[in-house]
């Protein structure tokens, strides 16, 4: 059987692809399989496209059912791709900065890429997985005004106006990266090599919405971005593509919705009859303090994300709960209590204490008719119980 992306591209595997659809993780394989091979199609063929068909299936929530029945994808290349609101909305800036033409050095299977070209931008993508590059090209293959080379990016001639990366992270499992300090050399391609060029020319450099802010450049705009109530990016922004020194957090939703501050402290008291779990572009943008200081709230304890106030915030950056009532964080407490409330419904949260949710569940012995939200958290230096209910917002 020929190469894995090369077989996908074939026209027995185009034929495969129609008759299979969309598969979900849930469908009898068997039968699909035997289905096909009694049609006469290449059994390893079929195996491929099956799970070809299943990586579209899981890509509809990334792309839309219309274009993710179109696109071939490698499985880490569907993971790695840039969603389709949050890829229109990086086109939507490099067209307001004008910007004709954008190199993508490293464009997978082509997420941003053809978001760019969508916008009517001219886009060379660069990729240095043959794979990728042959999937990203057939993905790009309704652009005429897209190309796709399979090659170094670190090695490209760079003619185009503006630039666009979304490096990989190299070596690292999710689970090591979230534990080791990340360095410049820990991307693909390499951050100096990125920072080096986009201050050459237009750049957008979409990263990880964890990066340490050490590895922000004080030369550019960095904004952290939410979608679906997800981090899903903090991207940084050089030259005409941005403001150099903004910092902002940002909701993609139809439009996207920004916040821009200093990094300052919130203002810190004990709670109010409120308390506001901010989303997390907002923490991980350190501009919770601005946003507090904004909106009449205040933190509650030194470094912890959540803020408190007096009144109803009805905001898309924030969760709000009244606060019934104050516990010390001791397990025996809290179940009486839940007991006495009639609670057998909980939600959980926590910041800033080492118990998790999962350690304290069993302990309560839930079994009332009620519900309630338990925030676990510090008030100043102690631990606490919130007992809170979450704020009805009338629309
Ligand atoms: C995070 S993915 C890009 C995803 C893409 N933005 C999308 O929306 O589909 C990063 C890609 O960069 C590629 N890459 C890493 N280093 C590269 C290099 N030096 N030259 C070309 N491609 C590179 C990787 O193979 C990977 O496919």
């Amino acid at each position: 059987m020929p190469h894995s992306a090369e077989a996908l591209l074939s026209n027995e595997a185009a034929a495969i692809l129609d008759i299979l659809g969309l598969v979900t993780s849930k469908a009898d394989v068997i039968k699909l399989t035997t289905d096909l091979r009694k049609q006469g199609f290449d059994p390893g063929l079929v195996a491929q496209c099956i799970t070809q068909a299943k990586l579209r299936y899981r890509a509809v929530a990334k792309f839309g059912q219309q274009k993710a029945s179109k696109m071939l994808f490698t499985e880490d290349g569907l993971e790695q791709s840039t969603r389709t609101e949050v890829s229109n909305w990086h086109a939507k800036r490099f067209s307001r900065a004008n910007v004709k033409s954008v190199a993508d050095l490293g464009c997978g299977i082509g997420g941003d890429a053809m978001a760019f070209a969508g916008a009517g931008i001219d886009v060379t993508a660069i990729e240095m997985d043959s794979d990728a590059a042959a999937l990203a090209a057939h993905n790009l293959s309704s652009y005429p005004n897209a190309k796709v080379s399979n090659s170094d990016a670190t090695e490209a001639e760079i003619t185009t106006d503006a630039i666009w990366l979304d490096p990989a992270r190299r070596n690292l499992s999710s689970k090591a990266a979230g534990r080791v300090m990340l360095k410049p050399e820990d991307f693909s391609p390499n951050l100096d090599f990125a920072f080096e060029l986009a201050r050459q020319r237009s750049a957008g450099i979409k990263l990880a919405g964890s990066l340490p802010h050490e590895l922000i450049p004080e030369d550019c705009e960095a904004n952290w971005v939410s979608h679906n109530s997800e981090l899903v990016e903090t991207v940084l922004w050089f030259g005409a593509l941005g403001i150099a020194g903004k910092r902002s957090a940002v909701i993609i939703d139809q439009d996207a919705l920004e916040f821009e501050g200093e990094e300052i402290p919130a203002p810190l008291d004990a709670p109010g009859q409120y308390i506001y779990d901010p989303i997390s572009a907002m923490v991980r943008s350190h501009l919770l303090g601005a946003f507090a200081i904004e909106n009449g709230l205040w933190g509650i304890s030194g470094s912890i994300a959540y803020l408190s106030g007096d009144k109803k915030v009805d905001s898309p950056w924030l969760r709000g709960f009244e606060i019934l009532e104050v516990l010390p964080l001791d397990s025996k407490r809290i179940a009486k209590r839940m007991g006495e409330l009639d609670i057998g419904t909980l939600e959980i949260k926590k910041r800033g204490v080492d118990i998790t949710p999962e350690q304290l569940r069993p302990k309560l012995k839930l079994k009332g008719k009620k519900s309630a939200t338990l925030i676990l958290t510090k008030i100043a230096d102690s631990r606490k119980a919130l007992v809170c209910q979450p704020i009805a917002y009338k629309d």
